[in-house]
């Protein structure tokens, strides 16, 4: 246990962190310097290896990911689920989905991936569950909605993942903006809603794990 909330995470503790990654081959390398130089927000490093392990422990069937950019994340997801696996994921814009398309299809995998163009909040109905993994990466206003719409889509056991729940710090500073306001907000959610069992740790930008209870 820590001795002082400040204890693990300071510059120096995460620029170690750091260096425990893994390399990431040429494709993900590749990705992470396009998404860099075109200012796609992808998943931080440390966020795409905690789903590595995530995704390799439970094994899902049927995930659903809510902002696809690039297709960063589907590669590393589809890396780790079962070959027979489905992955759904949701982009609005068509050019960033062409993107994603492209990389995805580079990457090979053995999985199928079923892209959805349009307003997350329109497709969410729209799609047949159960899911077993979800992972929510979009608007982050509309975080609590997207919950809201899986919710009855997910059996017990159903693994959810957030990502940026720390908003750069600001969640937990007296910071007010949309942004900020509704990912605090999103934060009590799911840290007491009980249906779900949550953890929200200092990983990248802040990633909550729930478990469907
Ligand atoms: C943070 S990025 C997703 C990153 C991706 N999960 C990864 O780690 O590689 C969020 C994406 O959501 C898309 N987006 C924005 N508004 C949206 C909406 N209303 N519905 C669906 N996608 C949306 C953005 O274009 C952006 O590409």
């Amino acid at each position: 246990m820590k001795s002082r909330i400040d204890q693990v995470i300071k510059r120096v503790q995460a620029e170690y962190l750091d260096t425990l990654l893994p390399s990431r081959d040429p494709l993900l390398a590749g990705m992470e310097a396009f998404a860099a130089a075109h200012g796609h927000p992808i998943a931080d490093p440390e966020v795409g290896q905690l789903m590595r392990v995530l995704v390799r422990a439970k094994q899902p069937k049927h995930l659903i990911e809510v902002g696809t950019n690039i297709g960063y994340s589907v590669i590393v997801l589809g890396r780790e689920c079962p070959a027979d696996a489905v992955i759904e994921t949701i982009e609005l814009d068509r050019v960033i989905l062409a993107n994603a398309q492209r990389f995805v299809g580079e990457a090979h995998l053995t999985c199928e991936v079923k892209f959805h163009q349009g307003a997350a909040l329109e497709v969410l109905p729209t799609l047949a569950g159960p899911f077993d993994f979800v992972f929510i990466d979009c608007v982050k206003t509309e975080y609590e909605q997207y919950l809201d719409q899986l919710l009855p889509k997910l059996a017990p056991g159903a693994m959810i993942v957030c990502d940026n729940l720390l908003w750069g710090g600001k969640v937990a500073e007296d910071v007010h903006d949309p942004s900020t306001d509704a990912l605090r907000a999103f934060n009590e959610r799911i840290a007491s809603d009980p249906r779900l069992t949550t953890i929200v740790l200092a990983a990248g930008d802040g990633v909550g794990i729930s478990i469907v209870n």
